[in-house]
């Protein structure tokens, strides 16, 4: 049940709101005007520019810009700028989202203006998608062929999945989302997750299909692995998913995610192990031919934060290594602890040609999950 309805249910009509009286009053007076009933309508609906919103209002750009500024400064929506553009969204939580929401429920069903609003903003929804499915179909022959050198994402998505703590995660960060696969596939087990992405093209298909899973908790901006635009330790969960290859200075990058990290945070780093596909580097731009379990782990520490485990993936010819790391101050590490320390000694690259995928192993009990030494030169398949 939304929580209005549920306060609706359990006090008397003047106790609704827990907003103060002085910002709903402010609130109240930006939201009483049609233009900007509407915007805000809009506006939970997803991600904005005004010159989406002019398109679907049919008003001139200034006046629209001029609309959003007041319902902005009322603190109904919130203004995000990526590069020349600035996105428009209804505001992501707090007293003030919740009298936005309220007020949009309220909003007569069958206003002739508000259904055509809903018309346009579909369509304009229609060719993003368009424009997204175009990229990829223009991508997709490399990815495949980049996907068919490991384990399935499935795979590999599985064994995160149990990496990841076992409450629910308050923040989720993923860097380097591309096309927000991540945000997709675990959004829903986070009370907030953001994607930060360099590519405007990824953010683009990233935004559809976040729109398309109804997932309005989830957004994603623009922005460097190098310099994220967050605050210090303002997630939870932090993910580099396939990410650090591309990276100049990866220990770097593991700094700056540790930098945005609570202190009970935890980072996930996927990649590959070390191999020797040099057409990566030509065909797919990979900056690293994959990562030694003792560099990540190397780096994770420098950035205080501890890497207790390690899970290797093997695929054929490519490895997929999971680098879980916890903030070095976490009082309570979820239970994934390892028998072993993964810095001890580098992992050996797998061959040139290891052959065949290797028969799966009957799935490990819990117990034996924990045991496995990830400095093995046979790689392990499984969670460890
Ligand atoms: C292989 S894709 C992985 C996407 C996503 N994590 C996934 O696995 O589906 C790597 C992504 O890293 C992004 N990237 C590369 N350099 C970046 C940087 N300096 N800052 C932010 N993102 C970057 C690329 O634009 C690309 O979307």
């Amino acid at each position: 049940m939304h929580m209005l309805d549920r306060r609706r249910a359990a006090a008397p009509a003047w106790e609704l709101c827990a907003c103060p009286m002085e910002p709903l009053l402010t609130a109240l007076k930006a939201a009483a005007e049609p233009t900007r009933l509407r915007l805000l309508a809009l506006c939970t609906q997803g991600e904005w520019t005004v010159s989406d919103l002019t398109q679907i209002l049919g008003q001139s750009q200034p006046r629209v810009s001029r609309h959003l500024k007041l319902l902005g400064d009322a603190g109904l929506v919130v203004r995000q700028r990526e590069g020349t553009w600035v996105w428009y969204r209804v505001a992501d939580d707090g007293a003030i989202a919740e009298v936005a929401r309220a007020l949009v429920a309220l909003l007569p069903a069958g206003d002739p203006d508000l259904a055509l609003d809903r018309e346009r903003l579909s369509a304009i929804r229609r060719s993003r998608a368009a424009a997204a499915s175009a990229y990829f179909r223009d991508n997709a022959a490399r990815w495949d062929q980049l996907r068919g050198l490991h384990v399935p994402e499935r795979e590999v998505e599985d064994a995160l999945a149990a990496l990841l703590p076992d409450r629910r995660i308050g923040d989720l960060l993923d860097i380097g989302t591309g096309t927000g696969r991540m945000l997709v596939r675990f959004g829903l087990r986070a009370a907030r997750a953001t994607g930060v992405d360099l590519s405007r093209e990824m953010l683009a298909v990233a935004r559809a299909k976040l729109a398309e899973a109804g997932l309005r908790h989830c957004h994603v901006r623009h922005g460097d692995m190098y310099q994220l635009p967050f605050h210090t330790a303002s997630f939870d969960l932090a993910l580099l998913y396939q990410v650090l290859h591309y990276a100049e200075a990866p220990a770097e990058v593991v700094r700056e995610a540790a930098r945005v990290l609570r202190p009970t945070g935890r980072l996930l780093v996927v990649d590959f192990a070390p191999h020797d596909r040099d057409e990566l580097r030509t065909e797919h731009a990979h900056r690293r031919l994959g990562f030694a379990d003792a560099e990540v782990v190397g780096w994770c520490r420098a950035a205080g934060l501890e890497c207790s485990t390690v899970v290797h993936l093997p695929g054929t010819p490519l490895t997929v290594t999971i680098w879980p790391a916890d903030r070095a101050d976490a009082e309570h590490r979820p239970a994934v602890a390892a028998a072993t320390d993964p810095a001890a000694e580098p992992a050996e690259p797998p061959g040139p040609d290891p052959g065949p995928d290797p028969a799966p192993t009957p799935a490990p009990s819990p117990a034996a999950r924990v045991a496995a030494d990830p400095t093995e030169a046979q790689p392990i398949r499984g969670v460890l």
